[in-house]
């Protein structure tokens, strides 16, 4: 066990405690300022770079662009993002979405971690061995935040080798593959990315990144080749099957990984996104994709349930202003008044979700990815779905599951970011 020394300032009095269970926090000054990559002898690379968040435009950006610098890594590598804030008055932070980071480096202002206000800075510091897709977005009045354009692209590859089935198709970039990163988002009223082409040999294969930044679903259309989704959430899916004329929605955070060939087009919300030849005709009412029954049959890791918490999704008057208004509670509550929910390390914990309001709220529990159970009573039958961030539809029943395996003080909230402003948002806390 180690010893750990607090000092409180002004007081000259010390707090001392044994065993600490969460890593000390990691405020570690570099001086690199710039994009790096240093080796280093047992760690491997680290990538290093700066992201400086203003005003620019009328938007709010990250070194200058919407959405910010696209991070890539390789597994394996740790990646250091000094994030600083020239001018951005409500504070900024980096909350890494969908990739399971030490608690301490979660990006949660006021429970993480403090804001980064104007001319001030932290240092992010996780190594990278999750492959998949990811999104970095500030978690400072995200509502807001997100929405004037503080966030951007993570795609973690798998380490060069492990590139063992198609599937991986792009894990090493080449002239062989292209891999497209869509991180969707509207801002100002405009759909960003701008629609993009890029004239590929009929059958060079192509890797999209689905990526929805926003803060409600948006319906996905890939025309003119069959596809797979190979991933959901960064994790890979079990044996995907041929889609063709099938929909995909996807919710607010959540990101698709689909795999076609060339000469295809991505729509969204019926406009052209992305192609790769010659456009075909905009789809129609296509079926809509159901993730659980996609793919190989796969039981799940767990015969028992160590505990079990309850999330009854609801809509309320809040009286506490000066005028009342309309809250979006969580067991009857909104936040900061929904009492934290405890659970204990390596327990297994299911969370149950009932929607009993009348609009969808997609659901992100932090720090840790959950495993799809049920939904209004049926276990799916496809591949194991490991997710992030899902739709709770009204009136749906989602049952899910997650080890506790990631110690610390995590968010739980709806990821439509004015419904987790307006109370959704309530703490998961290890004992
Ligand atoms: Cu992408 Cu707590 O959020
Ligand atoms: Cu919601």
């Amino acid at each position: 066990a180690v010893a750990v020394v607090a000092l409180v300032a002004g007081t000259g009095f010390a707090v001392i405690a044994t065993a600490s269970p969460e890593p000390p926090h990691r405020h570690v000054p570099v001086a690199a300022a710039t994009t790096t990559t240093s080796r280093q002898a047992v760690n491997g690379p680290t990538k290093r770079l700066t992201l400086t968040a203003g005003t620019i435009d009328g938007a709010w950006a990250f070194n200058g662009q919407v959405p910010g610098p696209e991070i890539a890594v390789t597994v394996g590598d740790t990646l250091e993002v000094t994030l600083r804030n020239r001018d951005i008055d409500r504070g900024v932070t980096l909350h890494w979405h969908g990739y399971d980071v030490p608690n301490d480096q979660d990006g949660v202002p006021g429970v993480t971690q403090d804001v980064v206000l104007p001319g001030g800075q932290f240092v992010y510091r996780f190594k990278a061995d999750q492959a998949g897709t990811y999104w970095y977005h500030t978690h400072s009045a995200s509502d807001i935040g997100v929405r004037m354009g503080l966030y951007g692209v993570l795609v973690v590859r798998p380490a060069p080798g492990a590139a063992t089935t198609g599937d991986n198709e792009c894990a090493v970039p080449n002239g062989s593959c292209a891999d497209v990163t869509v991180p969707l988002h509207t801002l100002g009223g405009r759909l960003l990315p701008e629609p993009t082409t890029a004239q590929l040999a009929a059958g060079t294969p192509v890797r999209l990144r689905l990526i929805n930044t926003d803060s409600t679903t948006h319906r996905y259309a890939v025309a003119g080749a069959p596809f797979r989704v190979v991933a959901i959430d960064g994790v890979k899916l079990d044996g995907p099957t041929p889609l063709e004329n099938t929909a995909l929605l996807i919710p607010a955070g959540g990101r698709f990984d689909v795999l076609t060939g060339a000469p295809a087009a991505l729509f969204v919300d019926g406009r052209l996104v992305h192609s790769t030849g010659p456009v075909p005709p905009t789809p129609g009412a296509w079926p809509v994709f159901d993730p659980l029954t996609y793919g190989a049959h796969s039981r799940a890791p767990w015969s028992h349930i160590d505990r079990s918490l309850t999330l009854v999704l609801d809509r309320g008057l809040d009286l506490r202003g000066l005028l009342p208004r309309y809250a979006h509670t969580v067991n009857g509550a909104a936040d900061p008044d929904i009492p934290t929910q405890v659970v204990h390390r390596d327990e297994v914990v299911r969370l149950t979700i009932v929607n009993r309001s009348l609009v969808v709220h997609p659901w992100h529990l932090h720090g840790h990815h959950v495993l799809v159970l049920a939904r209004n009573g049926k276990a799916p039958t496809g591949s194991a779905l490991w997710l992030d961030s899902f739709d709770v539809r009204p009136g749906e029943v989602w049952e899910v599951a997650f080890r506790a395996d990631n110690p610390g003080m995590w968010a739980n909230h709806c990821h439509n970011l004015p419904h987790a402003e307006a109370g959704m948002m309530l703490h998961l806390m290890y004992a």
